[in-house]
């Protein structure tokens, strides 16, 4: 992609940062529209090379202005984190559905024929499985959050059946990296393990995730959205399987902390997004692109390890 007029809401987020980046990089044109509530992640010297724009994505006609010539619109603002979304879960769904409202009628006033969508590998919900899921399953969304991001992509589907706008909804799994905040459970061990205070791990620590690092799903997206036609969903996963209870001991280890490593029980709002087992299938995406994330856990950590003493 490039010399592109490119458009991406939530830019300034840990995702839509480092796709800024990327996409500035390859010498496209990049219009990001946030709100700002996580601060901004943009590097400064990215910064100033995009148009940025403090605007909700839920105000339509300020979407519909500002997405004029675009040819992409990378949609990633949203409400998410478990704490916050479970404490605001009508917030969580109306950022999700009418900031897809604007996006769709932004894309057919001004004949913008692809959208990018960042969904949720969230929409697999409780599903026990003896083997990584990919996208044929079906999907059992629990949360306000992963069943808004069912919500569309169904509509993304509709919105090529009915207009025409090519669209992919990528699945994503546990991304991790420089920049995250702590809402999210490797920033929060990391902060916990460098102030030498108690890593605390809901449970058991068993239960798994696919810890997928950002640069792998950032090249998985661009290169999702060159080929993007009809309407498809990807999982964009590492296909490893991790458990909690190892990453609190691999970030204990590489920080050379001298926290102790406590499991306590998960507060009652968090019981829906406690899944015991969830990692994904790449072949999707593998076959349709010829690439797949494949950076590991203990490579992605050292990274961000090595950034905070930079
Ligand atoms: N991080 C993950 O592991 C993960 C996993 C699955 C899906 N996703 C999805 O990927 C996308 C990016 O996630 P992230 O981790 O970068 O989250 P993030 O919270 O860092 O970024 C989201 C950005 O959206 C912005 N935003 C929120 N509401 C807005 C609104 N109404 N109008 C405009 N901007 C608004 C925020 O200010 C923030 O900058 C989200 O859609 C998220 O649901 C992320």
């Amino acid at each position: 992609m490039i010399d592109k007029r490119i458009v991406i809401t939530g830019g300034a987020g840990f995702i839509g940062s480092h796709l800024t980046s990327k996409l500035v990089e390859m010498g496209n044109d990049v219009v990001v529209i946030d709100t700002l509530i996580r601060g901004n992640k943009i590097p400064k010297d990215v910064l100033a090379k995009i148009e940025f724009h403090k605007v909700d994505v839920a105000d339509k006609a300020k979407v519909i202005e500002l997405t004029k010539g675009a040819d992409i619109i990378f949609h990633f603002a949203a409400i998410l984190g478990v704490d916050i979304v479970a404490d605001n879960p009508i917030e969580t769904m109306e950022t999700e559905v009418n900031g897809m409202q604007s996006v769709a009628q932004a894309a057919i006033q001004n004949g913008i024929s692809k959208v990018v969508y960042a969904s949720t590998s969230g929409v697999y919900g409780h599903l026990a499985l003896e083997k990584s899921v990919d996208e044929e399953i079906l999907v059992d969304p629990r949360t306000s959050y992963s069943m808004a991001k069912r919500y569309n992509e169904i509509y993304l589907a509709s919105l090529y059946e009915e207009k025409g706008i090519s669209s992919v909804a990528l699945r994503f799994f546990n991304i991790f990296g420089i920049r995250q905040d702590n809402r999210m459970v490797i920033p929060r061990f990391f902060e916990q393990a460098l102030n030498n205070e108690p890593i605390t791990v809901y449970g058991t620590g068993e239960q798994t995730r696919d810890f997928t690092y950002v640069d792998d799903a950032v090249k998985a997206t661009i290169l999702l959205a060159q080929k993007a036609h009809g309407f498809e969903i990807f999982n964009v996963a590492n296909e490893k399987e991790a458990t909690i209870g190892t990453v609190a001991e691999r970030i204990k280890a590489i920080t050379n902390s001298n926290s102790e490593i406590h499991h306590i029980d998960a507060p009652s709002k968090r019981y829906d997004y406690e899944i015991g087992r969830r990692y994904g299938s790449s072949a999707k995406l593998l076959n349709h692109v010829g690439y797949k994330p494949s950076t590991g856990l203990d490579e992605g950590l050292k990274v961000i390890l090595d950034s905070m003493s930079n």
